[in-house]
């Protein structure tokens, strides 16, 4: 592969391998194990691999390792691990590199299951974490200490899309020596070079926009290939978190049309805010990409676009966010997001319905709070189908 090639090149090409055969779609290694020539061939694989020799699928797997290559040009990171869930990359990175009696520095707003691996499952053993409002660069320079190992945030939290200025948290934390593990789902892996900004470890839900159409669940660690290799692979491939050759052959078609499909979510991101903002069912409308949001300067210096989510709240609560929901026509009601289809979720009661009343009020999540994830349909059908949806919440 051309280093020189752009990103969409990289996302249709990168990292392909292609068998005697010369196939154009990439093949499925479906098999978990490889036979050796001989035992001694057996025994040499075993104390050191090849780049082209496997040994277990646990362990890696030509189709995996397409998608691995693949999505590191594409981040321009030096390698990546491929896992079975977003949540095996997350929970896996930081367990791979910490131990009791490290201290972490993390944003409170974070995706539940993120805020479980970090409260309850990290200080289990032994781990500290300090969490602070990723918004504010004065509590992540209190709260980073001598002993702080990693600092974790989503570059832009769901649901209330607030961004964490990936630049400024690095060069607080590399102060005193802790590496920046950056969830960077909602800012994609076309609009965001989180490394280049100097996070030191991005994760992706290859769930979300990679996939995109719905169908597997997945992610990837990406990081320099020491850390990835030294550090991530030898407790990934004996905890089990490792990432199937199907899904890594889901995951590689989905990067190919991964540009298209996020340029024309973010499309009808932007015109559906821009014709829905002041409609009188909301008290507010979110979108970083959109002049109103408070850090949108911010949001455009890190990011190409503003994302493919909008969040909406809505005056009357639960009542009028489940009016609003049901009202809906094209919009699906479901958790997942960065979706072909447009999808919509309640985050109070359903994706951050563990966290307390309290928690949700601190971080915005209020009753009224929609999150929409933006499809790839037709716009206007769209602000249509969005547009009486928010009506029918005040004559409903
Ligand atoms: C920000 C964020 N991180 C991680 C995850 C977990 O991904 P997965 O569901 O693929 O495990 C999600 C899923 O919703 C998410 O939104």
């Amino acid at each position: 592969m051309s280093k020189t090639w752009n990103t969409r090149t990289r996302a249709v090409h990168g990292g392909s391998r292609r068998s005697q055969y010369g196939e154009v779609s990439e093949a499925i290694f479906l098999t978990q194990g490889f036979v050796y020539d001989s035992a001694e061939a057996a025994e040499a694989r075993f104390i050191e691999s090849g780049d082209d020799e496997f040994i277990y699928a646990r362990y890696g797997n030509p189709t995996v390792k397409m998608f691995e290559e693949r999505i590191a040009s594409l981040e321009g990171a030096e390698d990546a691990f491929a896992t079975a869930s977003g949540m095996a990359a997350v929970s896996g990175a930081l367990t791979a590199m910490l131990k009791a009696g490290d201290h972490v520095v993390s944003a409170k707003a974070l995706f539940g299951s993120c805020l479980y691996v970090l409260e309850d499952v990290l200080t289990r053993f032994g781990v500290e974490v300090t969490f602070v409002d990723g918004t504010d660069m004065d509590q992540w320079r209190a709260a980073v200490r001598p002993d702080t190992k990693a600092v974790f945030f989503e570059s832009v939290s769901n649901p209330t899309l607030e961004v964490v200025d990936i630049r400024a948290v690095s060069q607080i934390a590399h102060e005193v020596g802790a590496l920046v593990l950056v969830d960077n789902v909602f800012a994609t892996p076309v609009f965001s070079d989180a490394i280049a900004q100097g996070a030191d470890v991005v994760i992706y839900s290859a769930t979300k926009h990679i996939d995109g159409q719905g169908r597997t669940l997945g992610g990837v660690i990406l990081g320099t290939r020491e850390f990835i290799r030294k550090t991530v692979e030898p407790y990934m491939k004996h905890t089990g978190g490792s990432m199937s050759p199907f899904t890594a052959w889901v995951m590689l078609k989905g990067l190919e049309t991964l540009s298209l499909r996020v340029n024309a979510q973010a499309e009808n991101a932007l015109r559906t805010i821009e014709a829905v903002r002041e409609h009188p069912a909301l008290v507010r409308a979110i979108y970083p990409g959109h002049p109103s949001h408070p850090q949108h300067n911010l949001a455009l210096a890190q990011m190409e676009k503003g994302g493919t989510v909008i969040s909406l709240d809505l005056k009357g609560g639960q009542p009028a966010a489940f009016t609003f929901l049901n009202a809906l026509k094209i919009g699906k009601i479901s958790n997942n997001l960065g979706d072909a289809k447009t999808i919509v979720t309640h985050p109070a009661t359903t994706t951050h319905s563990r966290l307390t009343e309290e928690q949700r009020a601190e971080l915005g999540i209020t009753p009224g709070l929609v999150r929409v994830s933006m499809g790839i349909e037709d716009t206007e059908d769209l602000i249509g189908d969005i547009g009486q949806a928010l009506d029918s919440t005040l004559t409903g």
